[in-house]
Parts: C-alpha cells; structure tokens; sequence
C-alpha cells in the first residue's frame, strides 16, 4: 500500500518529530553504523571537487557539508523539515562552511529548479518516505545535467528485513515504506536513467541497504538505445 501522502508530508513538516530519531553520527547502533559508511561510499563514488551538487531530503546535512568540505563548486541543501534545514545549517556555520552551502525548503517530488543545473544529484535514506517514488525520481533526473550522475539509496524489503521491521520503535507506521531492489532500478529506468553501479550492504544473501548509482545519457545516447 502507498504512504498517505498529506499524513507523511505533514509528519516530516512538522517540529519535533524526524529530528527525534534521525542523527546517525550521534547514533552507535549497528545500523547506523552502515549508514555512516555511506559517507565514505559516496565521496568515493562521486569525487564533489569542483561540482554543483543538490543534496536532496539533507536532514542533518552530514553529505552536504562532506561535499563541500571535498570542494564542490556550489551545494544546495534541501529538505521538507524548516526543523532539519535550520539544524543543518547551524553545523555547516559550526564548521566555518555558512556561506558554502545554500539550505532550501522544498519537496523532492516537486522541485523548484531549473532543468538540467546539478552536475550530481545526491537522495540518500529518503526514499523510504516519499508517497510518489517515480514521480521523485522523475524530478531528480529533470534537474541533472546530462552526463551526470544520480545517487540515492533504499532499504530492502526482504522477508528477513520485513520481520526486523515489525519491531521497529513505535511511530514509524505510516512514513516508511522499503522497496525491493527490483522495484527500487527500475524508478531509475523509467526516468531514462542509466544504472552504473549497484552496492549491496549487509549480509551478501539479503542486503539491507541497496545504494543505485545512475547517469543521464547525453541526448544521442538516449536516441540511440
Ligand atoms: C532519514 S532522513 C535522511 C537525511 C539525509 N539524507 C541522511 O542520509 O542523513 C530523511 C530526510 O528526508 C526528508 N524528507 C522526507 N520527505 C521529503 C520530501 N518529500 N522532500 C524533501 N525532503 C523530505 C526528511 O525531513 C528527513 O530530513
């Protein structure tokens, strides 16, 4: 079943409730602990230096600050929580980086932006809990250069996983959804992306975490296919 979009747009508008259980650099579970890595992954895998880059669904910030401490020309920071949005910016004001990352309150499912601005495109964990996951996907390829790259990551729903779920803390129903990783590449095919790069974390038989890494074609390689 699909989220409730007006339930789960005003859970994460409203103050006091993401910003209550999402800070992974602060958080030592094992989980997090995954999630931290990511930092490094992505880093790797996109190498900021010199680009402009849309951090998208930012929530602390952690990979807006980590791309402009690798030297991105110019990032842009955005989030639905005004809550998260001022947290962020008072780390990147903390670590001397204020004036380096521009923060926006938007909507990843309707973005704000120009087409094609964005040398690399950047959505981690927040997929999960967006009600319209194409129609997202369909935005952050509409604001992606071509040639460029569109990172973004999901939580599988493996029956292992489903299992862990249910013991989840309460007051997650309703704003979380995981998605098979089939289900996951293939919001990446319909929005004309070309998959590059998978990576699977956790146990190699049931991964928890699946990151996709695509492009956007230049338009010949489009016509081409
Ligand atoms: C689990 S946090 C992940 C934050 C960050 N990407 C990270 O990995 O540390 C999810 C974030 O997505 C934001 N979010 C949820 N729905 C959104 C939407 N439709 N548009 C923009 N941001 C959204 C939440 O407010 C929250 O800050």
């Amino acid at each position: 079943m699909k989220l409730d979009e007006s339930y789960v747009k005003k859970y994460f508008k409203s103050k006091g409730n993401v910003s209550k259980w999402w800070d992974p650099e602060s958080i030592t579970l094992n989980w997090f602990k995954t999630l931290l890595s990511d930092q490094e992954n992505i880093l790797r895998e996109i190498s900021p230096k010199g680009r402009i880059i849309l951090d998208a669904g930012t929530g602390r910030g952690r990979f807006a600050s980590n791309f402009t401490l690798a030297g991105a020309k110019r990032v842009i920071a955005l989030d639905l929580s005004e809550e998260m949005i001022k947290i962020a910016r008072e780390k990147a004001e903390n670590f001397g980086m204020g004036n380096k990352v521009e923060f926006v309150q938007g909507d990843i499912e309707n973005l704000n932006f120009k087409n094609e601005i964005f040398d690399v495109t950047c959505c981690m964990e927040s997929f999960v809990h967006l009600p319209n996951p194409q129609i997202a996907m369909n935005e952050l390829a509409r604001v992606t250069k071509p040639g460029g790259l569109i990172i973004s990551n999901v939580t599988s729903n493996k029956i292992l996983w489903r299992v862990r779920y249910r013991y989840f803390p309460k007051g997650f129903e309703g704003i979380w959804k995981a998605m098979p990783e089939r289900k996951f590449r293939t919001l990446f095919r319909n929005a004309n992306l070309k998959i590059v790069k998978v990576i699977r974390q956790g146990p190699m038989y049931s991964p928890v975490f699946i990151i996709v890494i695509g492009v956007k074609p230049e338009p010949e390689s489009v016509q081409s296919q």
